[in-house]
């Protein structure tokens, strides 16, 4: 089986962080969004990858590169528009030749894996397999009618009227059988080449189309409250670990991984919590649910329920939450009479009434 990774998209409800990197890159407890995909592939034994970039390419080589750091031999395919989900199959089709493949969209978190439903499908091998997962607003999603065997028998991309509420979850299993569909069907009103259509071309087609039920930890991460929640979820399944400097005036509760290299003085450190490589902390209280990137710098700082990038330094402030901070930001206390802020377009700030 072959994989089909999807890196491409806008993601412009993650701006400023996507305007210097695709979304598929921001991390969630330390390790980016695709890492986390890619590390569900590899896990089902697939070896081959194609991921498909869009004009962010740069970013995911730099971050992907081969990607034998992953156990993984990736090839990229370039998608010169968003034009479908469908139509990234098309452009792998050369790729995928006659295999077997899942397609994994590649802002998808499924913090249990996918081992269970890659196993079904290699032992029947129906036409599709899919993922399904109950939601209070099927609207914003692909929506699913099943029978009681898990057959399914419609599929509709965000219906105004859903007919269930099982939302379609980003990662598919296809046989070769998928490129007859995607070939046969034309772009929706969004003027997308969908494979929610696909798959329905497939189920009126008479091939068998299935659906697990995903009882595990799902997001399709679109917004920073999205990343937040899926940060305090990994955080809390990481192995605990210092191995960085933890001096003997700090204090280290619950799940806490502090990286090597990273120093961490006179501080309380409680977990759910990841200090990243090279950071200093200093004076601080972190956490719990905080994922601190690589080369920080926190002194006299306080922040919890948070996401901080690479290279940002915090000096001085408290009572950070909730709080998503780009790559080599700083956050301090200054000489304004008042509060004054530099910060980028579509940046969002929000300070006490
Ligand atoms: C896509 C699919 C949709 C699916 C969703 C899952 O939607 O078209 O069927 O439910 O991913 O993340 P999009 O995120 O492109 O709006």
């Amino acid at each position: 089986m072959k994989a089909l990774i999807l890196s491409g998209g806008m993601g412009t409800r993650l701006r400023p962080f996507t305007y210097s990197m695709p979304k598929q890159l921001v991390p969630v407890a330390n390790k980016p969004i695709l890492v986390h995909c890619l590390e569900n592939v590899r896990a089902i034994g697939v070896e081959e990858v194609a991921v498909v970039v869009g004009d962010r390419a740069d970013e995911v080589r730099a971050v992907v590169g081969d990607g034998s750091a992953f156990g993984l031999d990736v090839t990229y395919l370039q998608q010169e528009a968003p034009l479908g989900l469908a139509h990234c199959v098309s452009i792998a089709e050369e790729f995928l030749g006659d295999e077997d493949f899942v397609m994994y969209l590649g802002d998808n978190i499924l913090a249990e894996g996918i081992a269970e439903s890659a196993r079904a499908f290699r032992d029947e091998r129906s036409a599709a397999r899919l993922l399904l997962t109950k939601v209070a607003d099927p609207r914003a999603y692909g929506v699913a009618e099943t029978d009681a065997t898990g057959r399914v028998h419609a599929l509709v991309e965000k219906p105004e009227r859903p007919r269930s509420d099982l939302a379609v979850i980003g990662v598919y299993f296809f046989t070769a059988a998928v490129h007859d569909a995607v070939r046969a069907i034309e772009p929706s009103a969004r003027g997308e080449l969908e494979i929610t259509d696909a798959i329905q071309y497939l189920v009126e087609r008479g091939d068998r189309v299935v659906a697990d039920e995903y009882t595990g930890y799902w997001k399709d991460t679109g917004s920073p409250d999205d990343l937040l929640d899926c940060n305090r979820v990994l955080l809390g399944r990481l192995h605990p670990g210092v191995h960085g400097e933890v001096d003997a005036a700090s204090t280290v509760e619950g799940t806490v991984v502090v990286e090597a290299g990273a120093v961490v003085e006179r501080s309380r450190l409680v977990g759910p919590l990841v200090v990243g490589a090279g950071s200093v902390v200093r004076g601080s209280e972190l956490g719990p649910y905080t994922a601190l990137g690589r080369d920080c710098v926190l002194e006299d700082a306080g922040i919890r329920d948070s996401i901080v990038l690479d290279g940002v330094s915090i000096q001085g402030v408290r009572g950070l939450s909730g709080s998503l901070i780009g790559r080599s930001a700083a956050v301090r206390t200054g000489e304004a009479a008042g509060r004054r802020l530099i910060i980028g377009d579509h940046t969002q700030a929000e300070v006490a009434a």
